[in-house]
């Protein structure tokens, strides 16, 4: 064969693989209104950055007949490419190809990928499109999740690794981006579970569809396995490369400080009348938060789930910064299970991606109820606490209102080495609300009153005592355990001048195999 034959055979196969299932099923998947593999790719990467491996590996296969039906590639596009200038690894299952179903190449073609991600210390992408195991290659295809898996596992804090669903997610098959760092799903086409409805059924007796089960917005509300949720297929790539620009490429790297146009002692008079007086109404912390971070800009991550606590990135004088907020909107800003897991993951991962921690605290304490006791609240609570006390990064916290008992400590507290601990006047720092003090230090003394009238005069009188002496910064702040009071206008600026001072912060946890956080 000349050589030019072989320059031309080079040509057919690349543009055969580049068809993947071929152009009667590429056309199925754009009338489901689905991106293929390839099309995916090329939004997620800066303009002509992917370079792709193993374009020609076919699966090996002799069951069924198989051996007569191979495409070029095997179900899974591969390779490097750029976000933003910066390195990051891809795989995108081709649902085209036996319905992206992962067969033993499809795993060897992915491992590789994770391998050199690693080696390399650069971000995993990894979308899925996929009808699960490859049914016709049996264990050789569940060896090949379990390959990917161990990957998962010992690449989790080393480098980020993001899942985005565009397509089915079933079976055990879910397991891969349940290990990951963040997952991102979309409104349409998009759906995870162990078992389908049809088991469901059979099992249970339970009859739902696939989107009730786990469609995208089950999973972002209801079970908090999504982080973010898109409409489109390109509104979701395009979010993973602005979640990437908060993030370093791995752990032993600090995550990319910009130049920020947005003035760091910026004031906003704003702050100082925010909090209402009554100190059980209501104000949205995300204003707050999108007050003081550079240019309003939050990336909120797990937006609908347990909406009480809120956690996401920003920057603040051009560092990236992730925030954890109580919400007062919803349930008060209390802590429960749910809030509790969420963020104790979140701040896991700012403190393996040294991240800097930023926390606005106005909660009224955790949640009270059997429902949270019978499902372990002690245990969810204690994660977040262990969170926050293992965490080296900066750790800057600043009271708005409410910091009360447990809750108080938990929210990186002075005690949790949080580094600088400041409180706006309208804290109120202390073991409990004065309703439930009075309540326990005076009741014999109310109830011995025996008119109505005097009753409620009296419990107000101790109740305006105790908020008096306790519902304050100041008592926090006489024992150092807030580092100063600050006008809520000037948020912003300390806690720019806070991290500034703090970036060369050294701190360690004692040697050991791991920790044994209570999962
Ligand atoms: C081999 C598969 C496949 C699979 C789909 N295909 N899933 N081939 N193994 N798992 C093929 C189909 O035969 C078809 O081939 C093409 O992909 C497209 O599939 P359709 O059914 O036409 O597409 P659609 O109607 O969109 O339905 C998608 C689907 C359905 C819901 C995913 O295909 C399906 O139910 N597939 C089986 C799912 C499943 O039970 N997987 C195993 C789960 S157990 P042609 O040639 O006609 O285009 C598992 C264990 C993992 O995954 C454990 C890990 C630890």
């Amino acid at each position: 064969m000349s050589n030019q034959n072989k320059l031309n055979e080079l040509i057919d196969l690349r543009s055969k693989a580049r068809l993947g299932g071929g152009e009667k099923r590429i056309e199925k998947q754009h009338e489901k209104g689905k991106l293929t593999a390839r099309e995916r790719v090329e939004i997620l990467l800066d303009e002509g950055s992917f370079e792709e491996y193993d374009m020609f590996k076919e699966h090996r296969c002799t069951n069924f007949g198989m051996e007569k039906t191979k495409f070029l590639g095997d179900g899974v596009v591969t390779g490097s490419g750029t976000i933003d200038g910066r390195v990051v690894y891809v795989f995108a299952q081709d649902f085209t190809v036996f319905g992206g179903s992962l067969s033993e190449t499809m795993s060897q073609k992915i491992c590789k990928i994770m391998d050199m991600a690693v080696k390399v210390g650069a971000p995993v992408i990894g979308i899925n499109d996929s009808g699960g195991a490859r049914i016709q290659e049996g264990v050789q295809s569940l060896a090949g999740y379990s390959e990917i898996f161990q990957r998962n596992i010992q690449s989790s804090g080393v480098i980020p690794q993001i899942s985005a669903i565009m397509g089915p997610c079933a079976g055990g098959a879910v397991y891969s981006p349940a290990l990951t760092d963040f997952i991102f799903m979309t409104e349409h086409n998009s759906y995870m579970f162990l078992t389908g409805p049809k088991v469901v059924k059979t099992v249970t007796g339970e009859s739902v569809t696939v989107d009730d089960l786990g469609g995208a917005n089950v999973h972002a509300s209801k079970s908090g396995v999504a982080h973010f949720v898109s409409d489109t297929e390109e509104e979701c790539l395009l979010l993973i490369r602005k979640l990437l620009s908060f993030i370093p490429q791995n752990n032993l790297e600090e995550p990319i400080f910009t130049e920020s146009t947005d003035p760091a002692e910026r004031v906003d008079d704003v702050l100082n009348s925010i909090i209402p007086d009554s100190t059980n109404q209501a104000y949205d912390m995300t204003e707050v938060i999108a007050t003081i971070v550079d240019d309003n800009e939050f990336l909120e991550v797990h937006k609908d789930f347990a909406k009480n606590i809120i956690v996401g990135f920003a920057k603040m004088g051009g560092q990236p910064v992730g925030i954890v907020a109580n919400q007062p909107k919803y349930l008060a800003g209390v802590l429960d299970i749910e809030s509790s897991r969420k963020a104790a993951r979140f701040v896991r991962f700012c403190d393996a991606f040294n991240i800097p921690l930023v926390t606005l605290v106005d909660v009224p304490g955790f949640l009270p109820g059997t429902k949270q006791e019978y499902g372990g609240i002690i245990g969810h609570g204690a994660k977040l606490m262990f969170a926050y006390g293992e965490a080296t990064v900066p750790k800057i916290t600043i009271t708005l209102r409410k910091s009360y008992g447990g809750a108080h400590i938990v929210m990186s507290s002075k005690q949790l080495r949080g580094d600088i601990n400041y409180a706006w006047p309208s804290a109120e720092i202390a073991v409990m609300g004065a309703e439930g003090a009075v309540e326990v230090l005076y009741a014999r003394e109310i109830s011995a009153i025996e008119d109505e009238d005097g009753k409620i005069k009296k419990a107000e009188e101790k109740k305006d005592e105790y908020n008096k002496l306790f519902a304050t910064p100041y008592r926090a702040a006489q024992y150092g355990y807030i580092d100063d009071v600050i006008e809520p206008r000037n948020t912003r600026f300390r806690v720019i001048r806070a991290l500034q001072r703090l970036q060369t912060k050294k701190d360690t946890n004692l040697p050991r195999k791991h920790c044994n956080i209570p999962l």
